[in-house]
């Protein structure tokens, strides 16, 4: 294994780690849906667990809904995507997670909400060797770790948005986790999902979140002091940078609400201001403005669909 310090994690020289056949995948939001969708593609029998039976149907068709247009697309076949579905279970209840190797946990970013999940699947697991990933944007493992009596086999794996078509994972390991639970999820992010892994510490936001979040929250402050429109904004780094899309799109696609959490829990680490929420973010999320999965954020999706 690569030890913290040097560039990506080369996951070639763990063929020998057993492979996860049994996973489970808890919230089936935009992350746990895609989370769910590249393991299923890659041979893994996967369990979705989400709060309501309503959010497991929803997390259901957004897969599927993912699926038709790789099929559209010329990128999979129809009978691939039957089979994909097939090894997909789509339920409301924690207790259909007894057998797992791993579960990612993929709901909302709230430490306690976190916690809570955490200590419960702990009591659930049957497994001794089963390992507890998070996919958390920001909250520190450790935290997660000492909920369970198993903190080495707790560590996070942090996907992008979205998952199927961004190939990177950070592998985030706390002071307890294992060498022997870093190389099964490092193999299973890059050996099953073919992802490339990197590795971070355990520190709020790990590496991505650390240098992105301030980026975006200075991009809502610049639009909300009226120095530029939302527009500029995001055509300026476009266009100028050769980024994909600009921080205030961006941030619609993050969610507001995840922004926000992801900043909060920066700032509770770091006391640093720059990683303090605008206030224009914080309204935004208390009108319900959540960006493209709400329909609104700082763009409208729904007249543009
Ligand atoms: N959105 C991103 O770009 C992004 C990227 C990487 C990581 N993350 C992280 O992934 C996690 C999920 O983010 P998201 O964007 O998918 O959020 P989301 O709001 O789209 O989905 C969260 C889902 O969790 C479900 N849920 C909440 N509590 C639950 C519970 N107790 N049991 C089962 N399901 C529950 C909700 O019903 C919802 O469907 C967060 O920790 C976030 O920080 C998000």
């Amino acid at each position: 294994m690569t030890s913290a310090g040097s560039t990506a994690v080369s996951t070639d020289q763990l063929s020998d780690v057993p492979a996860i056949a049994r996973m489970g995948v808890v919230g089936a939001g935009q992350m746990g849906s895609g989370i769910a969708e590249v393991a299923a593609k890659a041979g893994v029998d996967v369990i979705i667990v989400e709060a309501s039976e309503s959010a497991a149907t929803a997390g259901r068709a957004r897969i599927e809904k993912s699926l038709d247009r790789a099929v559209k697309a010329g990128k999979l076949d129809a009978s691939e995507e039957v089979a994909i579905l097939d090894r997909l279970t789509f339920s409301s209840d924690l207790e259909s997670l007894t057998d797992r190797e791993l579960v990612v946990e993929a709901i909302i970013e709230n430490e306690n909400a976190k916690t809570g999940l955490f200590r419960r699947l702990d009591e659930i697991l049957e497994d001794e060797l089963a390992i507890l990933a998070s996919n958390t944007s920001s909250i520190p493992i450790m935290k997660l770790a000492m909920a369970t009596r198993r903190p080495e086999q707790v560590i996070g794996i942090h996907f992008f948005n979205p998952v199927p078509v961004l190939h990177l994972v950070e592998l985030v390991t706390s002071l307890h986790t294992s060498s022997a639970t870093q190389d099964r999820a490092a193999a299973f992010s890059g050996n099953q999902l073919g992802k490339r892994v990197i590795l971070s510490k355990d520190r709020a936001g790990f590496i991505v979140n650390a240098l992105l979040i301030p980026y975006i929250l200075s991009a809502v402050r610049m639009f909300e002091s009226g120095f530029a429109s939302k527009e500029d904004i995001d055509q300026g780094m476009v266009t100028g940078c050769a980024h994909p899309m600009g921080p205030l799109a961006l941030a619609d696609l993050i969610g507001l609400d995840t922004t926000k959490a992801v900043a909060e829990s920066l700032y509770e680490e770091f006391k640093e201001q720059l990683y303090a929420p605008p206030p224009l973010l914080a309204r935004m999320c208390e009108a319900g403005l959540l960006g493209r999965k709400s329909g609104r954020g700082f763009y409208d999706y729904e007249r543009r669909s």
